[in-house]
């Protein structure tokens, strides 16, 4: 069945596989959105279920949700828990600093707030998503549908004097009609090419009326684990400094891909 998977859909199951490892019974652990967090979700599901592992997931979407509950997590509310231990997510891109871009998937509000709730973050994601600069991926922005279109002139206008190659935007559609995140928001995808400092550009964003969040995750990423389509997984930590490697075997968790619905 493995067999049946792209290099890039190996590398980010290695990945979550390893990220999986981290997990301890008792941990409360919030759950990613988009196609890597969701081995995870699965790997945490298969570890429930066959080893008796005891967690409960806060979830970054109602999607991750949904495969939560079906694969036999216990879900709580980021309220219910208050505080977590650890949060396991994908990146659309991630630096040498391990800051990142992320809401490629549309969740990077509610995927914020909930890295920012937790003792450590751990991003998994496939070698591709390495960069040197961030802002290649179009950055996402969550806007209030009220008045989107000013909002969007006034983000333009601020990234005349930021450190970026490009100031584009394009509301994120969905078919015919605006993309709805969970939170009832619109989505704008910033064309910047090259954030030169993306600190300095997520505080201002921040401040512009309408935006009420980007998806620039800095100084909120522990740890990376990065995963190749050989079954080599890296896994980075920029807190002690230091670089492991690993190798997962994908034939132990075969039943995983049985029910391959994405
Ligand atoms: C969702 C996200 C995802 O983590 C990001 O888009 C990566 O997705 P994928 O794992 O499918 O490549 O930020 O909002």
């Amino acid at each position: 069945m493995t067999g049946e998977l792209s290099p890039i859909d190996k590398a980010k199951f290695v990945a979550a596989k390893r990220a999986a490892e981290m997990v301890e019974d008792g941990m409360r652990v919030g759950l990613g959105t988009g196609s890597t967090a969701a081995w995870l979700v699965r790997c945490l599901g298969e570890m429930v279920r066959e080893d008796g592992l005891k967690i409960t997931g806060v979830p970054t979407s109602a999607r991750t949700a949904e495969l939560a509950r079906e694969v036999g997590i216990e879900v709580i509310t980021l309220d219910e828990a208050r505080w977590l231990d650890l949060t396991i997510d994908g990146a659309d891109e991630f630096d040498g600093d391990l800051n990142l871009i992320k809401g490629g998937g549309g969740a990077l509000l509610q995927e914020k707030i909930v890295a920012t709730a937790s003792d450590q973050m751990v991003v998994i994601a496939d070698k591709a998503k390495e960069v040197e600069m961030l802002g290649a991926f179009p950055l996402p922005i969550e806007v209030i549908p009220f008045g989107w279109q000013t909002s969007q002139a006034l983000v333009e206008e601020t990234l005349i004097s930021m450190d970026v190659m490009g100031r584009s935007s394009t509301l994120r559609m969905n078919g015919a009609s605006p993309y709805v995140t969970d939170e009832g928001n619109h989505i704008l995808d910033l064309h910047l090419n090259r954030i030169g400092n993306p600190r300095q550009l997520a505080l201002v964003l921040n401040q512009i009326p309408g935006v009420v969040e980007n998806g620039l995750f800095i100084d909120i990423c522990d740890t990376v684990v990065i995963g190749y389509g050989d079954g080599k997984v890296e896994v980075r930590d920029i807190n002690e400094g230091t670089i492991e490697t690993d190798r997962i075997d994908f034939v132990e968790t075969d039943n995983l891909f049985a029910d391959l619905g994405e």
